[in-house]
């Protein structure tokens, strides 16, 4: 992916090294790609996206562009994650400024298949996580997890990869890919990267350019509250219906268009937990105009 070219500067000629970043845009060109880099002893990384890339998704791509050899980015905005009703058309995309950005961080390949290439015909099979994906975005987005699971599962065939890198963000996602690897047997190590966060604390998403710049000030209370439900756990509190209520006042006092939940749960199995004895999930997603907005924190007692 690298080549070298000879420029005469000052009468010196020059070797320089170019990083050429390839996009390739169909299955069978990735598959065979993703055989001689593995056939070469290279380590392949994969951080698979939807596009509209921002500094959470580089912070991905800058980590797997330390740990390994080649890096490759997919961008496809998957129709089998969104349900009825929900962004799919309007979903943000600018794939020049995308590939931009990647090619600065001095990507390989970026993979961007269209519909077509991915799903010729609709998919038959899907790949069900059981019991994890019942709870927090799995209950208010019916089918949103299998979807996910269904194109990372296409995209781990294709793309072959060593490594794949996932935000801490979509805590749920990671841990529904990381059993359904598990329980699968992918031959692929999952990495989980900590929440890439705006100065003023919100966690980094494509869809916060959905928000007004009201919505955007208000959506600040989504991270404020989970440091609150942090600072009361540290102070001693146990009682976990007392912080869940201190969290919700705090974000209805900005009046959200919607709370979809505001939880504690176990990091392990998802299940919501009574009393803080063991590290503890705090997760929340709630809707800020158009965008639905998802965070999470994870406290030890
Ligand atoms: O997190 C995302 O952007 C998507 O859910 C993913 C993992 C790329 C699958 O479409």
């Amino acid at each position: 992916m690298c080549y070298g070219v000879l420029r005469v500067v000052d009468n010196a000629l020059l070797l320089l090294t170019i990083a050429v970043m390839e996009i390739i845009q169909t299955i069978h060109q990735m598959q065979v790609f993703a055989d001689e880099v593995r056939a070469s002893g290279k380590i392949l990384s994969l951080v698979s996206t939807m596009g509209y890339l921002h500094e959470g998704h580089l912070s991905l791509v800058r980590r797997a562009r330390e740990e390994s050899d080649v890096v490759v980015v997919s961008i496809f905005v998957n129709p089998a994650q969104f349900g009825p009703g929900e962004d799919l058309g309007s979903y943000p995309r600018d794939f020049e400024s995308d590939r931009m950005l990647l090619q600065k961080e001095r990507v390989d390949v970026i993979f961007a298949p269209s519909v077509a290439q991915m799903y010729p015909e609709p998919s038959l099979t899907y790949v069900y996580v059981h019991l994890l994906t019942e709870t927090l975005c799995g209950a208010d987005r019916p089918g949103h997890l299998d979807g996910v699971s269904l194109v990372v599962a296409k995209l781990f065939n294709i793309c072959k990869p060593h490594k794949a890198y996932f935000g801490a963000k979509d805590f749920q996602q990671q841990l529904v890919i990381r059993r359904m690897v598990r329980d699968l047997n992918f031959d692929v190590e999952i990495v989980t990267c900590p929440i890439f966060r705006e100065e003023d604390g919100l966690a980094m998403s494509s869809r916060n350019t959905y928000l007004s710049p009201r919505e955007r000030s208000c959506a600040q209370v989504l991270n404020q509250s989970l440091a609150e439900a942090e600072r009361m756990v540290k102070e001693g509190e146990r009682n976990v219906e007392t912080i869940l209520g201190k969290m919700r006042e705090m974000i209805e006092a900005k009046n959200p268009d919607r709370i979809d939940y505001v939880s504690a749960v176990d990091p392990n199995t998802l299940e919501p937990i009574q009393e803080i004895k063991c590290p503890v999930l705090f997760a929340l997603a709630a809707k800020f105009g158009k965008s639905r907005l998802i965070d999470n924190r994870l406290v030890e007692p």
